[in-house]
């Protein structure tokens, strides 16, 4: 079942994701996001730490991707981003987190202990998920088999383009990503989907719409059991957020 939730702005949207990923701090497996939509929710789930509200020392984590040939300490890699954002602020063990490693001598091996970490992990309890422009999830671009566990990924232009801002230069822009597979996140038994920014609105239409395409990876999602879409609804235009509620319902508005 899918449930869609609209909140007001970023901050609304934030308080909804935190409140469902809390629930799962209690010896869960997450599988977390990077990007810009989910920093304000990284950043109510540290004001639920430091207000004694909830600890995260139970809790297992995975990142969905990560660049190749990024060092773990660049500005851009995303082990500096989780840093920044939620392990160097919450109490997690790090024993328990981890980020694909894009500076691997051998990736596809190192892919290999990924998914085998996941495995021991359990499988993934929660994946909480951003949504790319061109509708990938993860780094798993448009074309790609959805048959796939973590694996090596050659970036499109389009997120090249979408993520030239972290760059002194477009050149710098990492041609290929280690990835968490669309199979491994549909195998996870629930999904929390976070849409921001008014250059989602395809990909989020296609969403909506049910019907799976390769060229949409986000729409691998559908049919899921248990997905919750989340969608700060300042940054969608009137007419899509109309489009979509006439055909889905909204569960909850706030
Ligand atoms: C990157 C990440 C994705 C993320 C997407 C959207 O490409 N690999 O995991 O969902 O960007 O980012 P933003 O939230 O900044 O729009």
């Amino acid at each position: 079942m899918t449930t869609w939730q609209w909140a007001d702005d970023r901050e609304s949207m934030a308080a909804l994701a935190a409140s469902i990923i809390t629930r799962e701090v209690n010896g869960g497996v997450l599988l977390l996001p990077t990007g810009a939509t989910p920093v304000p929710v990284y950043r109510r789930l540290q004001e639920l730490y430091e207000r004694g509200e909830v600890s995260f020392r139970d809790v297992t984590t995975f990142n969905l991707d990560e660049y190749v040939g990024v060092p773990e300490e660049a500005q851009q890699s995303y082990h500096r981003y989780m840093e920044e954002h939620f392990f160097g602020v919450v109490d997690v063990d790090r024993r328990r987190v981890h980020v694909p490693h894009g500076m691997a001598r051998d990736l596809e091996k190192s892919c290999r202990e990924y998914d085998a970490s996941i495995e021991s992990a359990g499988g993934i309890g929660l994946a909480v998920l951003g949504l790319g422009q061109n509708g990938h999830v993860g780094f798993n671009e448009p074309g790609e088999d959805w048959e796939q566990k973590t694996h090596v990924v050659s970036l499109s232009e389009s997120t090249r383009r979408a993520n030239r801002q972290y760059f002194p230069k477009h050149a710098e822009v990492p041609k290929r990503a280690i990835t968490v597979g669309i199979q491994t996140i549909v195998a996870s038994r629930a999904i929390l989907l976070l849409v921001s920014g008014a250059e989602k609105t395809e990909a989020l239409l296609r969403l909506s719409r049910g019907i799976p395409s390769r060229e949409w990876p986000v729409t691998s999602l559908a049919g899921h059991g248990r997905l919750d879409v989340v969608v700060d609804r300042s940054s969608v235009s009137e007419d899509v957020y109309r489009d979509i509620v006439s055909r889905i319902p909204a569960t909850l508005e706030r």
